[in-house]
């Protein structure tokens, strides 16, 4: 498996990204040098990152480091709860682009939206300007529900171009992926093993077995046979590569349907009440 090989999905924009990520938290600057430099060399050509992780510099040493230049590596960040309205978050982009030691940023997300403290929009005009400004590529924000969404493109007219939510198999998502998709929003999936929780369920271990792959290669591969873009977390470089090579083989629809049909709920924050700063 290599860089090359790994497919794209083409955004609302015209943009297109890799249809596999890194997701960074919650490793500090020196984790993630070291596991974005391999995830890297590795194949993988997108790194998710966020202000709130406090790793942007560390992530931006590991691309530095990997050897393969800064253009073919796309990184995505997020605006923090604190940095929400439009003069806050221009200063934030800047904090950020310094401390990943970038020109440009290739995807830039509104992490939360923080629904009481109503900056969503003010968030989003932001966005919009760095985009005009070629400053970042693509905008988007994460953990929208519909009305969210609905929200910033009313005022705005600018559709984002990706919703990073939470999904696994033991929360699929189903609703807010057809919501995305109703409005042109590519899905990304943040926690996409379950944080790893999932990986003895029959349904997966069977899966894993029939295809000669293991039960995170299963289902990695359901995340992107259902369209969006998972950013699963390792730092071990073996895991790393594991994660990155489910372009092989193919779920059957009904081992597909077996495994959105797990049982569970999500284990991070509800997006109406959730208040990360
Ligand atoms: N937008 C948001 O609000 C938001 C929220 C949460 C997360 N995220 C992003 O999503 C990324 C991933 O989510 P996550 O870290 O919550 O969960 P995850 O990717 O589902 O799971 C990560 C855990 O699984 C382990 N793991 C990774 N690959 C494995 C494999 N092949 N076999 C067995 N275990 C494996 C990792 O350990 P090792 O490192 O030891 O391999 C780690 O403990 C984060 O890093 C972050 O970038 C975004």
């Amino acid at each position: 498996m290599s860089a090359m090989t790994v497919p794209r999905l083409t955004l609302n924009d015209g943009h297109s990204l890799p249809a596999i990520g890194l997701g960074t938290w919650p490793m500090d600057d020196d984790e993630a040098r070291t596991a974005v430099a391999e995830a890297i060399r590795i194949g993988y050509r997108l790194i998710d990152t966020a202000a709130k992780y406090g790793n942007e510099r560390g992530v931006g040493r590991g691309i530095a480091e990997s050897g393969v230049p800064r253009e073919e590596v796309l990184v995505t960040s997020k605006v923090r709860g604190n940095d929400q309205g439009y003069e806050e978050t221009m200063r934030a982009f800047e904090d950020t682009r310094r401390a990943l030691g970038l020109e440009y940023l290739d995807l830039y997300l509104i992490h939360w939206p923080l629904p009481r403290l109503e900056k969503y929009v003010e968030t989003w005009k932001a966005l919009v300007a760095l985009r005009e400004d070629g400053r970042v590529r693509s905008i988007g924000v994460s953990n929208f529900t519909a009305e969210h969404l609905d929200r910033v493109i009313g005022e705005t007219g600018v559709t984002p171009a990706v919703n990073q939510i939470e999904m696994h198999p033991a929360f699929p998502q189903s609703q807010m992926r057809a919501a995305d998709a109703e409005r042109g929003v590519l899905t990304s999936s943040y926690t996409p093993l379950g944080r790893g929780r999932l990986l003895d369920a029959p349904a997966v271990v069977e899966a894993a077995g029939f295809h000669g792959v293991t039960p995170a290669q299963v289902v990695l591969r359901w995340h992107h046979q259902l369209g969006v873009i998972p950013v699963p977390k390792s730092a071990d470089p073996e895991r790393q590569r594991e994660n990155f090579d489910i372009f092989r083989f193919a779920l059957r629809a009904w081992e597909m349907d077996r495994i959105t049909a797990l049982e569970g709920s999500r284990y991070g924050g509800d997006p109406e009440s959730h208040e990360e700063f």
